[in-house]
């Protein structure tokens, strides 16, 4: 029987979070070949989420260097990309999201002349320099894209509204609640000791993740020393910071909260632990495209320290706020959720705005029914 041949692409965690219930998607049927070809713009970060889905990919470029300019990623994905592509000659290839690695393997099967599937598309700030590059890079895969699975009607909107046809974008929710379904147990409990030791109950954690690359300086000094000082002020408050490898990010974060001993600045997270966490916390505190989805899902207050979102169901739905990076708006709003009861419940609720666990199945119909063999 021919197959129809799919090839995934995919280089940094997130993306491969949200890929990986494709994958297994796709693995599951029996009328496609399913091909995984990772760029490695990461490399122990997406080795974690490698490991947890239990994904081998069958091409692994191994870009990864420290410190790479974003040209540099681009080039050595574009080159390692092609030679893969023309080998396999896919039907179809899928990118998702954002990052370099998306425009890249969407520039690079557009040259091959293969179509290419966005997931996660249609995601919009409004202002091309935030999030920097990832606004750019979804507008410049858009224009390559063939089929655009676009998360929610708002993100169709935004994509008609760039007269896109109708006709080629599908509302499908996030796969993001697809993976974060997979992993989420309420009996869970760490192997990591500082995780297993901390007292959810009777302790306010907050936990927080930074890493966008406008933030690097003055707004991620701000962010931290906001943070610092709030936990400082409220004596039954400790912070979890599992801090991003880029080594800016670790330089900021080592000077500002390095020395506090209420602030537990630890390596990357595997995913399931991660999520597992932020489903014991109190609140969270995040820069992160990701987070933004998963702490609405799971009820947990969002203080989203960003000056725009390309994600602003959670905040229409009231469990996440964007407060921005000054110091002062960082710490009022922290100070308010922790001393006013009334606004921590109002923000404290689960709201589903990514659709219902079935993402990935509705992408990989929607590809065997348009695609066809
Ligand atoms: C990238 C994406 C961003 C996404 C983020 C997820 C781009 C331009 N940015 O940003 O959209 O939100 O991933 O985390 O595509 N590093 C390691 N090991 C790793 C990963 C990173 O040491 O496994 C360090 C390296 O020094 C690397 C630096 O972090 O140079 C930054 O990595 P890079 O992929 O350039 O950008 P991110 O900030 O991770
Ligand atoms: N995450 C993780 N371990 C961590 C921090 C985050 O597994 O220590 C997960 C998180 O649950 C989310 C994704 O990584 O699914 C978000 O990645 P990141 O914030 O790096 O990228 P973004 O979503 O901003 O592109």
């Amino acid at each position: 029987m021919e197959k129809l041949k799919v090839m995934t692409v995919f280089g940094t965690r997130p993306e491969g979070i949200k890929m990986a219930p494709i994958i297994k998607e796709l693995e599951k049927r029996d009328n496609i070949e399913s091909i995984t070809c990772i760029t490695a713009q990461h490399r122990e970060m997406l080795d974690q989420v490698l490991h947890i889905f239990d994904i081998k990919p069958d091409y692994d470029l191994n870009i990864f260097k420290p410190g790479q300019s974003l040209t540099k990623i681009t080039t050595r994905a574009l080159e390692g990309l092609e030679e893969v592509i023309i080998k396999e000659k896919p039907d179809v290839l899928l990118v998702q999201g954002d990052t370099t690695t998306v425009f890249s393997g969407a520039l690079a099967a557009f040259y091959q002349g293969v179509k290419v599937g966005h997931v996660e598309a249609g995601l919009r700030s409004g202002n091309i320099h935030s999030p920097y590059p990832e606004e750019a890079n979804r507008m410049l895969t858009g224009i390559l894209t063939e089929y655009h699975f676009a998360p929610t009607i708002r993100n169709m909107d935004n994509l008609t509204k760039e007269n896109y046809p109708k006709d080629k974008i599908y509302i499908t929710g996030n796969t993001v609640i697809d993976a974060l379904q997979y992993v989420i147990k309420e009996d869970y409990s760490f192997e990591n000791e500082l995780l297993n030791n901390l007292d959810y109950k009777d302790k306010r954690i907050i936990l927080m993740t930074s890493h966008r690359r406008e933030n690097i300086g003055k707004p991620m000094e701000n962010i931290f020393s906001a943070v610092n000082d709030i936990v400082n002020k409220y004596e039954d408050t400790e912070v979890v910071f599992p801090v991003h490898l880029n080594p800016k990010v670790r330089d900021i974060a080592n000077k500002i909260l390095g020395s506090n001993p209420k602030v537990h600045l630890i390596d990357p997270l595997d995913y399931e632990p991660f999520t597992n966490l932020m489903n014991k916390v109190h609140l969270v505190v995040t820069d992160s495209g990701g987070l933004q989805e998963e702490a609405p899902t799971l009820g947990k207050p969002v203080l989203v320290v960003r000056e725009e979102t390309e994600r602003p169901e959670g905040i229409e739905a009231g469990t996440a706020k964007l407060v921005g990076t000054k110091y002062d708006d960082i710490y009022e709003n922290l100070d308010l959720l922790l001393s006013n009861k009334e606004e921590y419940d109002k923000m404290a609720k689960a709201v589903n705005p990514y659709g219902d666990g079935q993402a990935a199945k509705k992408i990989v119909d929607v590809i065997v029914k348009d695609i066809g063999i």
